[in-house]
């Protein structure tokens, strides 16, 4: 059971036209409108995201960007920054996601910036986490993400922490098909939050470890349904109204 109010944020990568986009959106809106208890969030591709904003007005749901710069302003062709987010009215950064610390070389200390950013911007950083298969086949999978946490989150001041929001993903369950069993996520999402624990004591129960990896709308239920995790961040099944609203409704009712 989510210790707290489950949250469940679809992440559209790099898929969908401004139109399309929109359409989505206000599908998720209606789809999962009469659905109280949990939060929604989609994390559509950056042209999208004032469109969808602007639809998603005076709705429940939250719009998160897929990534952003660590500077605030400057000198740095082709980013956008966390403060730009804010004014354009997102409430939420994906920061940290696999794809961009494998495919764009992101590094923990990349991250850290990235989410010290987000929170200076006054948005919440939604931080992802995770071992690749073969970290996991050598036993350190905790090692590896007690790592990524401590670079991004752990040192971070008790008010900032309170605000952050993690993803648990291990990488070979992103776009795979391929979950991670519910007792292979609670291991993990047990130990994310001992750690959060150690600094924050019983108010670590009231951050959010998303689960993200291959969630579907037959697999949310059993990952939902298990001790500290609290929601889902998802890829492909976010991508059609029905499927995340599913998710949506099954994992708020586990
Ligand atoms: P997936 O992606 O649901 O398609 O596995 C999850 C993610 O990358 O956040």
């Amino acid at each position: 059971m989510a210790s707290t109010r489950p949250f469940f944020c679809g992440n559209w990568k790099l898929f969908g036209s401004v139109a399309e986009s929109v359409a989505l959106a206000t599908g998720v809106r209606d789809a999962v409108a009469g659905v109280s208890g949990a939060e929604v969030a989609v994390a559509p591709g950056f042209v999208a995201l004032l469109p969808v904003i602007e639809k998603l007005r005076g709705s429940a749901i939250g719009v998160a960007a897929q990534n952003c710069h660590f500077e605030p302003k400057g000198a740095f062709t082709g980013e956008v920054s966390p403060g730009q987010l804010a004014d354009a009215g997102c409430k939420y950064v994906i920061v940290g996601h696999s794809e961009r610390r494998q495919l764009f070389g992101e590094t923990d200390a990349g991250v850290a910036r990235k989410t010290r950013a987000v929170l200076a911007a006054g948005l919440a950083p939604i931080v992802c986490v995770g071992e690749t298969l073969a970290q996991r086949d050598a036993n350190q999978t905790l090692q590896v993400v007690g790592t990524q946490l401590e670079a991004a989150v752990l040192e971070l001041g008790e008010a900032e922490l309170l605000r952050v929001v993690i993803a648990y993903e291990p990488v070979w369950a992103i776009g795979t098909g391929r979950n991670a069993t519910p007792d292979q996520a609670r291991e993990v999402h047990g130990y994310i939050r001992g750690r959060l624990a150690e600094k924050l004591g019983p108010r670590a129960k009231g951050l959010r470890i998303l689960y993200g990896g291959s969630v579907k709308p037959d697999n949310v239920a059993g990952l939902l349904a298990q001790e500290d995790i609290d929601g889902a961040l998802v890829g492909g099944a976010s991508l059609t109204v029905d499927s995340f609203a599913t998710i949506v409704k099954e994992g708020t009712r586990a």
